[in-house]
C-alpha cells in the first residue's frame, strides 16, 4: 500500500445516516469513512442530492426496497464532480460534472459528500443546468421516461392521463408526454393547474373537488403513482387495449378483472438505473422541452426538515439537499 492509497483509506467524510428505522430525527449528521471506486467505478464528490419518496418510505420502513437494514446512509439521486476513476472506467475524467440514480434499488447513499459507484450509472450533466436542478432529474425524469417511453411508446396524438401532476414524477411526465407529441391529461390540486399548463397540460382535473373517472375517457395510458383507490377508476378511463402503468406494486386490491373486462394492459414498473435514458433526458432539457421544478432546497444537516415537507404528500416538483456548496 502506497502513502496514497493509505491516506484515501483513512479519508472521512460528512454524510446523513440513520441507525434505526422512523421518524425523520432519526437523520443525523455523521463523519464516515470515504468510499473508494472499486473497478468499473467513479468516485463522484456530491454537489446536491435529489429526494424521493424512496427515501422517506426506507428511512420509515428500513425495509424498502431491497431489504436494507439501518445503519445506512439513504439518497439515490447525485449530482456532483468526478473526483477519481477507478480501474477500467474509460467514460469520465476526474472533473467531469455528472449526474445519475445510481444502483436503484440498491442504496446510492447521496446523503454524503462522496459517492462511489458504477460508472454507466451516471451521465454527464446537461448543458446549463445547475447541480440542484441535475440533482432533482434523475429517479423522477427516468421513471417518466421508461413509463412513457420505454414501456408504454406513447405515439403522437395518443391521450395520456397523469395522476399526481404536480409532483416529482408528474411534472416531468407531463413534459416527456407532450414532447411525444401527446394529448396531457393530469389531476392536482386547483392551485397547481397554471404551474402544469404552462409545462404543456392539455386538460387538468382538481382530483379534490371532481372525480377524474367520471369526466376522463378514451385514454391510451395512465401513469398512476397514487394507487390503491385510484386503480380501479383509472381503468374506467382507458379506451380498450389502453395501458394502465402502476408505480407502485399491484397488491391484493388490484382489480385484475376489471381489467381483463376492459381489455386494458396492466403492470408495475420499477425504475432502473440508465445512462441511454439520461441522455435523452439531457437532450430534452438542453432543447428547452423539459424543466425540472426544484421548489424546496435545504442545506444536507436539514435532511429531516426536507423529509418532513415530502411527507405531507402535497409538495410541488422536486425537493433537493445541498451537500457541497
Ligand atoms: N415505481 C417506481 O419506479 C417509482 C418511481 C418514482 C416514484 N414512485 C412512487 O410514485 C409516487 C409519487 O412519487 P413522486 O416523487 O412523484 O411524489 P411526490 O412528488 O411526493 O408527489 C406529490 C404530489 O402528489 C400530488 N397528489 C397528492 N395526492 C394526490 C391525489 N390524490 N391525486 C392527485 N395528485 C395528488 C400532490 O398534488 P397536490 O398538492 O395538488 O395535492 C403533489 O404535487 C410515490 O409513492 C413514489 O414512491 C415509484
Amino acid at each position: 500500500m502506497t502513502l496514497a492509497d493509505t491516506d484515501r483509506a483513512l479519508a472521512t467524510m460528512r454524510a446523513v445516516s440513520q441507525d434505526r428505522p422512523g421518524a425523520p430525527d432519526v437523520l443525523k449528521v455523521i463523519e464516515t469513512t470515504r468510499p473508494q471506486p472499486g473497478w468499473g467505478e467513479i468516485l463522484v464528490r456530491v454537489h446536491a442530492a435529489g429526494v424521493n419518496p424512496a427515501d422517506w418510505k426506507t428511512r420509515e420502513r428500513g425495509a424498502f426496497p431491497i431489504g436494507a437494514k439501518p445503519p445506512f446512509i439513504l439518497g439515490f439521486d447525485v449530482s456532483g464532480v468526478v473526483e477519481e476513476i477507478g480501474e477500467g472506467v474509460t467514460l469520465f475524467r476526474p472533473g467531469d460534472k455528472v449526474f445519475g440514480m445510481p444502483r436503484f434499488p440498491h442504496l446510492a447513499g447521496a446523503y454524503a459528500e462522496y459517492v462511489a459507484a458504477p460508472a454507466r450509472h451516471f451521465a454527464p450533466h446537461p448543458q446549463g443546468v445547475d447541480h440542484v436542478q441535475a440533482a432533482a432529474l434523475p429517479l423522477a425524469s427516468l421513471t417518466a421516461w421508461q413509463a412513457l417511453v420505454d414501456t408504454a411508446r406513447v405515439r403522437p396524438g395518443q391521450r395520456v392521463l397523469i395522476h399526481a401532476a404536480a409532483g416529482g414524477v408528474g411534472h416531468l411526465a407531463v413534459q416527456i408526454a407532450k414532447a411525444r407529441g401527446a394529448h396531457v391529461i393530469g389531476t392536482a390540486g386547483a392551485a397547481k393547474h397554471d404551474l402544469l399548463r404552462s409545462l404543456g397540460a392539455d386538460e387538468l382535473i382538481d382530483y379534490r373537488t371532481r372525480d377524474f373517472a367520471e369526466v376522463v375517457r378514451d385514454v391510451d395510458v395512465v401513469i398512476d403513482s397514487i394507487a390503491g383507490p385510484y386503480w380501479a377508476r383509472s381503468l374506467r378511463t382507458l379506451r380498450p387495449g389502453g395501458t394502465l402503468i402502476s408505480l407502485l406494486p399491484l397488491d391484493d386490491t388490484f382489480p385484475h378483472e376489471e381489467a381483463e373486462a376492459a381489455g386494458v394492459r396492466t403492470m408495475f414498473m420499477l425504475v432502473e438505473p440508465d445512462q441511454a435514458g439520461l441522455r435523452e433526458i439531457s437532450a430534452l432539457v438542453e432543447d428547452g422541452r423539459l424543466r425540472v421544478i426544484a421548489d424546496a432546497v435545504f442545506p444536507l444537516e436539514e435532511a429531516a426538515a426536507a423529509h418532513t415537507l415530502g411527507e405531507t404528500g402535497h409538495s410541488t416538483g422536486k425537493i433537493v439537499l445541498t451537500v457541497t456548496p
